[in-house]
């Protein structure tokens, strides 16, 4: 398999041309890269009107993939956007207003979406606010109660490790008209996995997968694919319309030529390669358990620790890792999240089997995250992102109304969204997760809900 972005960028870069061009390192300073980084010159394509070496490159990635596959330099971030935007698209071709079903642990670029683009948005709610199940019946008594909603969106897997089966959802999803968008932005390597299938190997129709996450690829490589079933009505240039609706107009063809790079390598090797890692990673959680912590999730290159009947804190233990120059993934009070490179290296492995069996049990913590009730929206996540607001610390924030988010990355899964009220359920919980200020409303008379 070829790469077409890399070979032109290394030609241009060997030839020395002279660069009275954009970016303005004119490729040289003292990164040592900058000979690569490069912009849309001639022959090196144009990412949203694509018919030269970057679409060669995405039809590589797209026969991997099997369907067709777009580069994002933008991460997930820029393909979540995009995909809600294609849902708007088919549901204003019907006649209808875009309503979209979303499970509740989505993340924020959902809502930086939804404010964006105005649509409508219906909650599913399960276990806590990192995790949502969405299954088949939460959508089934949603389409009998409700009506028929634009598109099902998923977070799967989540930033626990959970898988939420896809194919029964598709299957209903299509037989009543209704996308099913997979936010599978931890998950590209699933496409790999012999025992695992990818979303678009499930019935999903819009689907991102940020390539940096889990494939070797630069921070930012993502890629947004699309059902072949549904090509008639997002073909080519709706997804690359969708696509720059949002993004930046100077994509990065360091990123783009790491997507191309990694191509070669998924075709050939990278499937023996999660194998063995997926192995390895087995045998680390068996060691873990074996020492008397609890794990949970059920992704194979995730270990998803819950280390406070061990007790610890996942924070705490994460600190515990850290002054052994080992950075864990994410954690907080209740979990302890590793995600190993499908090239980790087994002295990483080793150091922590040894780290975790010098680590002396405690008595278990018995603190539960605190339960919080489902927020009542005041006002659209549009209404409340365009509304004037203020930063204040959470004590102050009960009664008012969140006009954005209210949490940082990782894991960037709001607790609170933009036009929700914030209780004191919501409060606790903020403080819960060590959040000190939040986005509010400001009290300003006069001001009407937008939405
Ligand atoms: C579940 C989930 N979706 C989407 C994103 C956004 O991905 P990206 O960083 O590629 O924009 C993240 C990032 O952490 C994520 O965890």
């Amino acid at each position: 398999m070829k790469t077409p972005i890399c070979d032109f960028v290394r030609e241009y870069a060997a030839k020395s041309t002279v660069r009275m061009h954009v970016p303005g390192h004119a490729g040289k300073g003292p990164l040592g890269f900058e000979a690569y980084d490069l912009t849309e010159v001639k022959g090196a394509d144009d990412l949203f009107h694509a018919s030269g070496i970057i679409r060669q490159s995405e039809r590589n990635a797209s026969r991997i993939f099997g369907c067709p596959t777009y580069y994002s330099t933008e991460g997930s971030s820029l393909c979540i956007r995009a995909m809600l935007s294609l849902a708007c698209r088919y549901a204003y071709s019907r006649g209808k207003d875009p309503l979209i079903l979303a499970g509740r642990n989505a993340h924020k670029a959902f809502f930086s979406a939804a404010a964006l683009l105005g649509f409508g948005v219906k909650y599913i709610y399960s276990d806590t606010y990192l995790k949502c199940a969405v299954t088949p019946k939460d959508l089934i008594d949603f389409i009998e109660n409700k009506g028929v909603p634009t598109a099902l969106y998923v977070t799967s897997p989540d930033y626990l490790g959970n898988i939420t089966p896809l194919s029964e959802l598709s299957q209903i999803c299509h037989k009543y008209g209704i996308l099913l968008i997979v936010d599978n932005a931890h998950g590209a390597y699933l496409k790999f996995d012999s025992s695992l299938h990818h979303p678009t190997d499930d019935g999903a129709d819009l689907c991102c997968d940020s390539a940096h996450k889990t494939l070797p690829v630069l921070t930012g490589g993502a890629y947004l694919h699309v059902s072949p079933r549904l090509t008639d009505v997002f073909n080519d240039g709706n997804v690359r319309e969708a696509l720059s609706l949002f993004a930046s107009s100077s994509p990065s063809y360091l990123i783009l030529q790491s997507l191309d790079a990694v191509n070669p390598y998924l075709k050939k090797g990278f499937a023996a390669d999660l194998k063995r890692t997926e192995k390895r990673v087995r045998e680390l959680r068996r060691r873990i358990v074996s020492l008397g912590y609890e794990l949970s999730g059920g992704e194979p290159l995730k270990t998803v620790i819950k280390p406070k009947s061990y007790g610890y804190t996942g924070t705490a233990l994460a600190d515990i890792l850290r002054k052994a120059n080992i950075e864990c993934e994410y954690a907080d009070p209740d979990h302890l999240v590793l995600m190993p490179s499908v090239n980790a290296d087994e002295s990483g492995f080793t150091a922590l089997e040894k780290l975790f069996s010098g680590i002396p049990k405690r008595r278990p913590i018995k603190k539960a995250p605190p339960v919080m009730a489902a927020p009542a929206a005041t006002m659209s996540v549009r209404a409340a992102a365009l509304l004037p607001s203020e930063e204040v610390p959470v004590g102050e924030c009960t009664g008012r109304t969140a006009s954005s988010v209210t949490v940082g990355c990782p894991p960037a899964v709001p607790i609170v969204v933009g036009g929700e009220l914030i209780d004191e359920s919501a409060v606790n919980v903020m403080k819960y997760y060590g959040i000190k200020t939040c986005r509010v409303l400001k009290i300003t008379p006069g001001f009407d809900n937008l939405g």
